[in-house]
């Protein structure tokens, strides 16, 4: 039996998630998986993801196109759902770089009722992060909006806009008169907010290169209606044919016993119903919202594998981080918004995942796991793994996991797993339960008022300190590595599936 399907057992639809703040790997598993699938469909998120790919020398990343288009010369399908925030500006230069590889996509199917991301839901995205920015109580500030450190890509503005009943979907591209109309109609009302801000930042953010460098742009009105209509005109041209009812094809597929592989966005705990509200993205990107977003239903699921980072996590913008290392002044250095890896490198030459000190080790993490965005280019934070978050992120997602990134601690004296919490902030009710100083918690709750005052209660254990990117069967990892693995599925309830040595397709290791 191969090990794919080993992996998969009897499964006709499996989803692949993260169990994590996203970028655990679930674009390298996908692509793993896309081997023995013969749908792979993405149903949330939008260009905020990227996804990473690495086969032999040549590495890939997408942010909208499913990790599985590699293999559209195999006649495999890839989809992009309906729950996805889809900028055809994006879509379009991916096509373009694939075009440039020679990598097919013929059989790319996109939803006709994926939301449509518009120049005015990026300027609103971004405009208002650099309002938070200038701080809630400064005299600038015309909102009560919270410092999230999005992506920029326009995602939160448009899913309010779709919930709102204001949006315009994929379908508006192919009929344009009514995509004008549409249009103008959203224009008026993003006007008026639009007005509030500081005229200077809006001027800026217009002639940022993901809208075009100005040319949406007009002095008296914002926006120049007519060069968007046009833009999505020639996109609408450009991306007509593949835009498709992609739920029909869906329920046919699944109808036909086909393979569908489901390809999630974020992490749980960036989701917007079960994620750590408000610092989250703004789908719900745990396993219901991706079937829900590709439009099948959860009990069509077999095999949901949610990927945990071996022993590390990470998260990028704002929002509580119990295990970070380095605390805040890691969240203060990773936020600034000017560090890159280059930066980080010249500064901190020597930090290592030996150091003494927690922000260099976390330094040192970043730099041996590459942790920099896939997107944005910035430096992730960095901690070590917490239980009472996967324990709560499990409750979405079930006990079949996959540990990737392992290879990141191979030089690690000693691995810190946080096991409990103390609760050490103010009195807080949550429900019925009334949370208080000295509490210990097995569980997190996702709420940043009580996830904030937690402090990690850690056990220690021993590094494996080998290289462990060439082993290819369980059984020859390091007997150290193996009782991590084992601590931490009884700790969390979960099974171990696969892991991950490296970022290759190769580097993989399916469990006996
Ligand atoms: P995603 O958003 O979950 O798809 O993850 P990203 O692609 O944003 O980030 C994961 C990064 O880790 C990518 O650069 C991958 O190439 C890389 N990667 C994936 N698995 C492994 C692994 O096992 N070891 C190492 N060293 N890197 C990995
Ligand atoms: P993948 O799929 C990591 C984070 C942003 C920010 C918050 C909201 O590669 O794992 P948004 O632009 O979505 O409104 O930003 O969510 N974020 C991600 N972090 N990986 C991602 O995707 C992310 N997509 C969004 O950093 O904190
Ligand atoms: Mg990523």
């Amino acid at each position: 039996m191969s090990a794919l399907q080993k992996l998969t057992g009897s499964a006709s639809t499996v989803a692949v998630v993260c169990n994590q703040w996203g970028d655990t790997g679930k674009g390298k598993f996908v692509d793993v998986l896309a081997e023995w699938a013969d749908v792979i469909a993405r149903g949330t998120g939008g260009a905020n993801a990227g996804h990473t790919i690495h086969v032999g020398d040549k590495k890939h990343v997408f942010h909208l196109l499913p990790s599985g288009i590699l293999y559209d010369h195999e006649g495999k399908w890839n989809i992009v759902g309906g729950g996805t925030a889809l900028d055809p500006r994006v879509v379009i230069e991916e096509l373009a770089i694939l075009e440039s590889e020679k990598i097919s996509y013929k059989n790319l199917l996109i939803a006709q009722n994926a939301k449509l991301v518009l120049p005015q839901h990026i300027v609103l995205d971004r405009v208002r992060e650099s309002a938070a920015k200038k701080g809630f109580d400064s005299p600038e500030h015309p909102a009560a909006a919270v410092r999230i450190g999005t992506t920029g890509r326009g995602i939160g503005p448009v899913y309010a806009d779709y919930y709102a009943r204001l949006g315009l979907c994929t379908n508006d591209l192919l009929n344009i008169e009514i995509f004008k109309k549409k249009l103008e109609r959203n224009l008026r009302e993003k006007l008026l907010v639009l007005r509030q801000y500081d005229p200077a930042v809006i001027k800026e953010v217009m002639h940022h290169p993901h809208l075009q460098n100005g040319r949406f742009w007009n002095e008296q009105n914002i926006f120049d209606v007519e060069a968007i209509l046009e833009t999505y005109k020639e996109y609408g041209k450009r991306l007509g044919d593949m835009i498709a009812d992609t739920e029909e094809f869906m329920h046919k597929a699944r109808a036909q016993g086909r393979k569908i592989l489901l390809e999630g966005a974020q992490g749980n705990l960036l989701s917007v119903d079960i994620g750590t509200y408000p610092y989250v993205t703004s789908s719900d990107c745990s396993m219901r919202g991706l079937v829900q977003g590709v439009g099948l239903r959860e009990r069509d699921v077999d095999l949901c594998l949610g990927i945990v980072r071996g022993f590390y996590m990470t998260r990028v913008g704002e929002g509580p981080f119990p295990t970070e290392l380095g605390g805040t002044k890691s969240a203060e250095w990773c936020g600034k918004g000017e560090v890159t890896k280059v930066v980080e490198s010249k500064e901190f030459p020597e930090a290592s995942v030996n150091d003494k000190d927690p922000f260099l080790q976390g330094v040192g993490m970043r730099k041996a796991g590459n942790e920099y965005g896939a997107t944005t280019g910035r430096p992730r934070r960095t901690g070590w793994l917490d239980i009472p978050l996967l324990r709560y992120s499990m409750e979405h997602s079930g006990p079949e996991a996959i540990f990737t990134k392992l290879d990141v601690l191979d030089e690690c004296e000693e691995i810190k797993i946080c096991t409990k919490y103390d609760y050490q902030g103010p009195e807080y009710r949550w429900g019925k339960t009334l949370f208080h100083p000295g509490m210990t918690l097995d569980k997190a709750v996702p709420d940043p008022e009580l996830l904030g005052h937690c402090v990690p209660i850690y056990e220690s254990f021993p590094g494996w300190k080998e290289s462990i990117s060439g082993i290819r069967e369980y059984k020859a990892m390091p007997a150290k590595l193996k009782t991590l693995v084992s601590f931490v599925e009884k700790a969390a309830g979960l099974r171990v599936r696969a892991l991950s040595v490296g970022p290759d397709r190769e580097q993989t290791i399916v469990r006996e």
